[in-house]
Parts: structure tokens; C-alpha cells; sequence
């Protein structure tokens, strides 16, 4: 890649504050500007390694300020963008929408409209030095629905969102389309799968199960705890963010998925199994602390993701097994949760 100026945007939430310091370690040319609201979800202690490195720039600031978006395409002269910047969390959709709206939906607006400004002469033509100029999306297979007990998501697979967190994803996703179809901009879109790992707010499922164990608290399952989601580990998706944004054909579709389904009650077992080895408790085992709570609304019951596309053209495939990846997890928030 010659050097380039890249914008990432919520690079101090789970999945972007992974990503910076591999991409800067695996491109030399690149300088990164990672533009970052700080949420309750934004954690800046994630990005400490990196903070010094001369290639590496922290501007806080909300995707939606117009002005602000604007004033860092100008100064950076930025090159590309690689979008993570999200409300994330289902939980909080249901219980208040309208910041997702915002953010998801108004942000990647606000943000695809300075990509455009900023690289295109008009449509279907690049402004000089803005010829290679990308946009990705970094979007969900939520987007997609709800599977029964067999099936996967791929890219030709219609969109069905079914809460106010996919649903906005999902109107994203189209937003970024539409740039590419109308416009010729250079877009790429990624929909992975639920990603685990270090860095992960305390909100979600994995951080809390390990939370509420150490604790000594009942670990709350949804429902019958059958859920079925697809795990990857998120250095896994970080380089399947790499290969789409360097590889990937303008305009098309990745899923990024680990071929690796588990329902929320094996994964709580499987957990409080591997605490019992590392960190166990005096008398019995984690596994009594798990019960089960009120279900979400509108909770989706399995997603599961063909990668085929992703791992033939780009050649991407998942490096981390999960009994590896989650023992790496569970020792990272270990080592967290006993500091606090
Ligand atoms: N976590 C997953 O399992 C998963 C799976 C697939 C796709 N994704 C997508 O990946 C992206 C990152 O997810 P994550 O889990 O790292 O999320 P996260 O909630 O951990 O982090 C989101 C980051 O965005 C920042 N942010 C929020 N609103 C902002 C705004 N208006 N302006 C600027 N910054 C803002 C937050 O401060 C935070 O640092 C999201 O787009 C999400 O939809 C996540």
C-alpha cells in the first residue's frame, strides 16, 4: 500500500481498540487517525501501547459533528476510512433506540458524505491522489435475522433485522451500498460474527459470565439459554478486516464468520469449566452459579455464517481455535477483574 491517511473511527471500543495496534504493526506506511466519541463503551487504557506511536493520532470527537468530520478529512488529508464507530449493544437498543439511530445510521451518514466530498470531483470520478480512496463499513450478521436449526447467512442473504441495534446496522449497511451504486465511491462492507476476546466491554455476554463468577454472583443466562450464535475470535476479524480492505473488490460484501456455533449455555459451561481449572473456588464449582433470566425481546435464535466468499478470494481464514481463544480471554479479564 503506498502511505496512506486512515480514519478509524471507535477505535477505543472492544473491536477497534484490537484492530489499531495490529494494523499498525502490519502496515509500516500507514498513519492512523482514530476519531473516537469515548462512550461508556470507549476504553482509552485499551490503546496504551500505541498511544506514543508517531504514526497514531487520538481526536475525540462524535462521528455525527459534521464539522468536525469535516476538519479532519482537510487537516489529515485522509485516504481512507475504516468505520467501527457504533452503539453496539442489543440490551441498550431495546431499552433506548434513539442513540443507535444517531449514531449508526446519522454518524455513517455524516461520515460517507465527507468521504465523498473529500475524494470525488462528482460521481464516478476520483479526485487526484484519491484514485485508491476506500470506505469499509464494519457492520454485523445481525443484519440478517434469525436462522432456525439449520442454514447459514451469506452475502446474497436478504437482510431481516430484527432489533433496533441490527435494524440500524442494517440501515447503515445500505446507506454505504447506495455510495457505491450512486456515487462509484470505493466501498467495501464486512458483517461478521459475535467476536470475543480481550478488550470487551464488562456489558457483554462473555465479560459477564467471568464477572459475575469471580464475584461469587449468579451468572444470568437468557432464557432456556439455547441461543445460538457463531464465535470468532476478534484477532481473527481484525485480519479479516485487513485482507477486505486491502484486497477487497470495490462494492462487495465480506461475512466473516468462525464455523464455530455454540449456544449461550455450553459457553457459560464451558467457561466456568476452564475458571474451575485456572482460579477455582473454594468449595463446588462456577457452573452453580448459572441461572436463567426473563429472555430478551425479540431475541434472534441462532445465527451461523458461510465464509466461503471470504476465505476463496481473499484467502482469509480463522487462526485462533476456541478452546485457545477462550482461555486467552478468560485469563485476560482474570487479570482485569482481580485488579479492580
Ligand atoms: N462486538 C461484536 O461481536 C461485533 C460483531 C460484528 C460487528 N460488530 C461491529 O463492529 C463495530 C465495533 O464493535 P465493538 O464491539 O468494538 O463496539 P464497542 O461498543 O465496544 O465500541 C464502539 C466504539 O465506538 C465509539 N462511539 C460510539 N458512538 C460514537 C460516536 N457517535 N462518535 C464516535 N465514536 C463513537 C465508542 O466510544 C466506542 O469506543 C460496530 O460497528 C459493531 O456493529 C461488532
Amino acid at each position: 500500500m503506498p502511505k496512506r491517511n486512515i480514519l478509524i473511527t471507535g477505535g477505543a471500543g472492544f473491536i477497534g481498540s484490537n484492530f489499531i495496534p495490529f494494523f499498525l504493526e502490519q502496515h509500516q506506511d500507514i498513519f492512523i487517525i482514530n476519531l473516537d466519541k469515548l462512550t461508556y463503551a470507549g476504553n482509552l487504557q485499551h490503546l496504551e501501547d500505541v498511544k506514543n506511536n508517531e504514526r497514531y493520532k487520538f481526536v475525540q470527537g462524535d462521528i455525527c459533528d459534521v464539522d468536525l468530520v469535516k476538519s479532519i478529512f482537510i487537516e489529515y488529508q485522509i485516504s481512507d476510512v475504516i468505520h467501527f464507530a457504533a452503539e453496539s449493544h442489543v440490551d441498550n437498543s431495546i431499552e433506548g433506540p434513539e442513540a443507535f439511530i444517531k449514531t449508526n445510521i446519522n454518524g455513517t451518514f455524516t461520515l460517507i458524505e465527507a468521504a465523498r466530498k473529500h475524494w470525488l470531483i462528482e460521481a464516478n470520478s476520483p479526485k487526484q491522489g484519491f484514485e485508491m480512496s476506500r470506505f469499509h463499513h464494519i457492520s454485523t450478521d445481525e443484519v440478517y435475522g434469525s436462522l432456525g436449526e439449520s442454514g447459514f447467512f451469506d452475502e446474497n442473504t436478504p437482510y431481516a433485522p430484527n432489533s433496533p441495534y441490527s435494524a440500524s446496522k442494517a440501515s447503515s449497511d445500505f446507506l454505504v451500498r447506495s455510495y457505491f451504486h450512486t456515487y462509484g465511491l470505493n466501498v467495501v462492507t464486512s458483517n461478521c460474527s459475535n467476536n470475543y476476546g480481550p478488550k470487551q466491554h464488562d456489558e457483554k455476554l462473555i465479560p459477564t459470565i467471568i464477572r459475575k463468577a469471580l464475584a461469587g454472583e449468579d451468572i444470568p443466562i437468557y432464557g432456556d439459554g439455547k441461543n445460538v450464535r457463531d464465535w470468532l475470535y476478534v484477532l481473527d476479524h481484525c485480519m479479516g478486516i485487513d485482507v477486505a480492505f486491502t484486497k477487497g473488490k470495490a462494492g462487495e460484501t465480506y461475512v466473516i464468520g468462525g464455523d464455530n456455533e455454540h449456544n449461550n449455555i455450553s459457553i457459560a459451561k464451558t467457561i466456568c469449566t476452564i475458571l474451575d481449572q485456572v482460579h477455582p473456588k473454594e468449595n463446588g464449582s462456577y457452573t452453580e452459579q448459572i441461572t436463567f433470566v426473563k429472555d430478551r425481546l425479540g431475541h434472534d435464535f441462532r445465527y451461523a455464517i458461510d465464509a466461503h466468499k471470504i476465505k476463496t478470494e481473499l484467502g482469509w481464514k480463522p487462526q485462533f481455535n476456541f478452546d485457545a481463544g477462550l482461555k486467552k480471554t478468560v485469563s485476560w479479564y482474570l487479570s482485569k477483574y482481580q485488579k479492580s
